[in-house]
């Protein structure tokens, strides 16, 4: 076979059949760099210097690659291959194995660094790999990487590596995996139809175990056509038999939850739908009926009325017990727990909050707003148990504490909180003496004046005093007057005469001569 050297890849169209695969770039990571072999001798093994002048390389060449000038890859994923024609192979690259199909076949991911041998075979395996490939998981395991558990309902514990149990389920599961269910009355039905009982609970029978107890069914349709022994009315499923009559003429049951069938001279069970299953016929249960069913005989739902009722009474169908966050409201619709209950829990018959009711409510079902100027109020009578400010009290937060009280705090009674301000002493801080400087806030002292206050600045309420008459006040620190307030304007009055001064009073003509620092606020 002759050899051609060609220099570059556009030429190769002419060559193609002869030399095809110098034709493809072929790039080779020597020491860390990736090299393109086209160029001359850069793949000869020990590099450029062993290499002759016409581009022969004397060693052979850089493993992955063969050929004279180095300029071909080993075929598929063989690491080293033979260096004339490089058809045969040596060693595979990583995670590579089968020498005979040029490495053309991957170890498994269960083998230890993914590397095996040539056979494929490989130890120690990782995670729940076994086998002499580590290609299979451990009992128990599924998945590509047999990290998922086989389906408890499997079986024996056993599954397949795509999670199907290969031996069937346990008793009363169906499904590839077993994660279904078989039909209600089936105790063990087939895997691969849940609906295809191969046994029943209760005694029922049939295909899928809705004939029942009793009865002779017929086709597929499970239908009670006749009865089995004594048992007698297939209409009421073969639950009527003499047996359970006391006396010959079957007048009356042995037990009270049956009924003396007319005209078949037999008891029959009363429906279990009926309150402790006591009735007086099949249309007519005697104590009510159980939770969530109405009718004279109980045979409808309440959840049929409104899908979140629990139980309704008996001839209506109105709701009287509702699911758990929903209370049967005045039409006796299962409507939502009041939003100020506590949690949204409230009693599913009543209403009333279960948890008491958030900040700012009262009521049974919290129904009732606390007054505007309470924080919290008493459950049962709305009475305010705390005050948006410390310096309001009483039963409806609408009284102001005493402006004697340091910072005008009192508690609910009105008793300073903290103690009285500089110069009051005594029972309600009531009694002055000694020096005055009182620097504390002053708060408005009537009722009929805190409410302009509290109008403009509810949530607040910090402010102590206002002027609302058109007075000009003055600013003691900033020594300069300040002019008429605006609404919702908040100053610190600074009193500075022997006696407290009263925004109100000192606004009017004759207050003003009796205040001993009347210069301070004067009169627009
Ligand atoms: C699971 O694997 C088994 C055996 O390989 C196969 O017969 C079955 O069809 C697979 N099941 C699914 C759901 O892929
Ligand atoms: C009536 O029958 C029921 C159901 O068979 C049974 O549970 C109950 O104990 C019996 N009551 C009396 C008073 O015999
Ligand atoms: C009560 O529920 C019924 C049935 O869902 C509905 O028709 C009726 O309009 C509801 N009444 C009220 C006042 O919501
Ligand atoms: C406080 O509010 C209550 C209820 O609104 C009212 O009856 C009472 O007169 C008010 N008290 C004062 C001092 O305003």
């Amino acid at each position: 076979m002759r050899m051609y050297q060609i220099q570059k890849c556009t030429r190769c169209l002419v060559l193609i059949s002869l030399l095809a695969s110098s034709c493809v770039t072929v790039t080779v990571n020597i020491g860390g760099v990736e090299v393109d072999c086209n160029l001359n001798c850069v793949c000869c093994k020990g590099g450029v210097t062993r290499c002759k002048s016409d581009n022969i390389c004397v060693d052979g060449c850089v493993d992955t690659i063969y050929s004279h000038r180095c300029r071909n890859p080993c075929r598929g994923n063989c690491y080293t291959c033979s260096q004339n024609f490089g058809n045969l192979c040596y060693t595979c690259k990583a995670t590579y194995y089968d020498l005979n199909s040029h490495c053309g076949k991957t170890c498994s991911v269960g083998c230890y660094d993914g590397s095996c041998n040539n056979d494929g075979t490989c130890s120690p395996c990782v995670g729940n790999f076994q086998g002499n490939t580590c290609n299979i998981c451990e009992h128990g395991f599924y998945g590509l990487s047999c990290d998922l558990h086989c389906s408890d309902n499997c079986f024996g514990g056993t599954c397949l590596r795509n999670g199907t149990c290969p031996d069937g389920c346990i008793a009363g599961y169906s499904g590839n995996t077993c994660s279904y269910p078989c039909e209600p009355n089936c105790a063990t039905c087939q895997q691969y139809d849940k609906s295809y009982c191969t046994s029943c609970f209760n005694e029922y029978s049939g295909s899928a175990c809705r004939c029942p107890p009793n009865c002779r069914c017929e086709g597929d349709v499970d239908e009670c056509t006749s009865c089995v022994h004594m048992y007698s009315n297939p209409d009421y499923k073969c639950q009527c038999h003499t047996k359970y009559c006391n006396g010959d003429k079957c007048n009356i049951c042995t037990n009270i939850t049956y009924f003396v069938h007319e005209g078949l001279n037999s008891c029959c069970p009363c429906s279990s739908s009926c309150k402790n299953a006591i009735c007086s016929s099949q249309f007519q249960c005697l104590n009510g009926c159980e939770n969530g069913m109405y009718g004279n005989d109980c045979s409808k739902k309440c959840s049929d009325i409104d899908r979140m009722c629990l139980s309704c009474s008996q001839d209506t169908g109105r709701c009287t017990h509702c699911t758990n966050g929903f209370y049967p409201d005045v039409y006796r619709n299962c409507s939502a727990c009041k939003a100020t209950c506590i949690d949204d829990k409230c009693e599913g018959s009543s209403g009333r909050c279960i948890k008491g009711c958030i900040d700012g409510n009262w009521g049974n079902q919290c129904e009732d707003s606390c007054d505007i100027l309470c924080r919290t109020c008493e459950r049962m009578t709305g009475e305010c148990i705390g005050c948006i400010h410390p310096s309001l009290y009483g039963p409806y937060c609408n009284l102001s504490c005493s402006s004697n009280c340091i910072s005008s705090e009192c508690d609910m009674d009105g008793d300073c909180l903290i103690g009285c301000s500089d110069g009051y002493t005594g029972v309600g801080c009531k009694y002055q003496g000694g020096e005055v400087r009182n620097t504390a806030m002053q708060s408005l002292k009537d009722n009929d004046r805190l409410k302009p206050v509290l109008q403009l600045q509810v949530t607040q309420c910090t402010v102590s005093g206002i002027s609302r008459n058109g007075h000009t006040m003055y600013d003691e620190l900033d020594k300069k007057q300040i002019g008429i307030p605006q609404d919702g304007q908040q100053y610190e009055i600074i009193q500075s005469s022997t006696s407290p001064v009263d925004i109100k009073q000192v606004g009017e003509e004759e207050d003003l001569k009796s205040t001993a620092d009347n210069e301070y606020y004067n009169e627009l």
